[in-house]
């Protein structure tokens, strides 16, 4: 069996027809946004399939010790590559955590023939390319609560919910964060890794780029800081107060538990896209449920029903120009087809 890894042009390779739609897809999804663009992800195509498998050498050991970040990263790029799919016409049957035995087995898509052209598709497809996360302070305009529902029934489609932060528990993500901030400045591990994915993983089209950051400044609620400074307090009196205007969201899932991380994924991914294609501005915040104590009050907060997943910035954005897009890996990296030069062609 001839294993070829894929290039950046699906179409350059000679395969069949179903892996060809199937590698594309895998191109489009990694355009996914992940934990500290880890990117942790590999896609393997084979025939009618596609394999999602987790790339544990890119876990974070720090913040993530037991791969929740990571499998909720790899639902988005599930949740990004079934987009990619119906956009083009083309539907798969998902089997998530398909072997007990081989957990980095995250999923399967089986191609499954030819779906009706969908307006949504298109527009979360489109999404796709123009998403990136937005640390700018938001402009001072609310959110308007049609476009909230939206993305609550975005969430909810996806298998999970999205809980919209009241005014009133605002201090509550403010504590997390703020728990999260103090435990990970002060340790040298999580220095470390900071370190290295805003710096020299950058060369390989991976790790956040200083330029897509924002300073954190007096906000209700801070903002994770990728520069390594003291963010300084996070309550403030002061009327130079940035997010003012900001919805926080959770996702909220049943079980705390892999399956449940993966579809955490896929209705982060559900929720980025729909407010980006309603004009809405977004960065996930997972420090708020990145420490075990913080994510008691989160639980808390939800009235200890399901459990927090992952919290999401929501907002209108901010005047002048967009913040750059953050780089991928190659294509040839994260996505291999795999050719067998005996079978005949089959497929579409
Ligand atoms: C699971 C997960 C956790 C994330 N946590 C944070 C975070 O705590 N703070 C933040 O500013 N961005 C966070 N992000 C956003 C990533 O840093 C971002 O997606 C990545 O750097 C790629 O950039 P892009 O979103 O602009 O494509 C997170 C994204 C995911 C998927």
């Amino acid at each position: 069996m001839d294993t070829r890894q894929h290039h950046d042009s699906p179409t350059s390779i000679r395969v069949e027809p179903a892996s060809r739609v199937l590698a594309a897809a895998g191109v489009t999804a990694l355009r996914a946004p992940s934990i500290w663009n880890t990117q942790p992800w590999h896609w393997r195509i084979e025939h009618d399939t596609a394999q999602l498998r987790a790339d544990r050498s890119r876990q974070l050991r720090s913040i993530d010790p037991d791969g929740r970040l990571l499998t909720i990263s790899c639902g988005v790029a599930l949740h990004h590559a079934d987009v990619a799919l119906r956009a083009a016409g083309t539907a798969a049957v998902i089997d998530r955590l398909p072997d007990g035995d081989d957990p980095d087995l995250l999923a399967v898509l089986r191609y499954a023939g030819r779906v009706e052209w969908s307006p949504t598709a298109q527009r979360l497809r489109r999404a796709i390319a123009a998403r990136r996360s937005d640390r700018r302070p938001f402009a001072d305009e609310p959110v308007p609560e049609h476009k909230v529902d939206r993305l609550r029934d975005a969430a909810h489609r996806a298998g999970a919910d999205l809980h919209i932060v009241r005014p009133q528990d605002l201090t509550t993500l403010t504590v997390a964060a703020g728990h999260a901030s103090a435990a990970e400045r002060t340790d040298p591990q999580y220095r470390a890794e900071l370190a290295t994915w805003t710096g020299t993983r950058l060369e390989g089209g991976e790790g956040v780029p200083l330029d897509t950051v924002a300073p954190v400044g007096a906000r209700p609620v801070p903002i994770r800081d990728f520069t390594g400074a003291d963010p300084g307090p996070s309550i403030y009196s002061g009327i130079d107060v940035m997010d003012r205007n900001a919805r926080y969201g959770v996702i909220v899932t049943d079980v705390d538990e892999p399956a449940g991380w993966l579809v955490a994924g896929e209705a982060l991914s559900a929720v980025l896209l729909t407010a980006t294609a309603e004009g809405l501005a977004t960065s996930a915040m997972s420090d708020l449920v990145e420490n075990s104590a913080a994510r008691v009050m989160l639980r808390r907060m939800l009235g200890n029903v399901g459990h927090p997943a992952i919290g999401v910035r929501i907002g209108v954005p901010g005047h002048g120009a967009a913040p750059p897009q953050a780089p991928r890996r190659p294509a040839k990296d994260a996505v291999e087809v795999v050719v067998d030069p005996d079978e005949p062609l089959q497929g579409p």
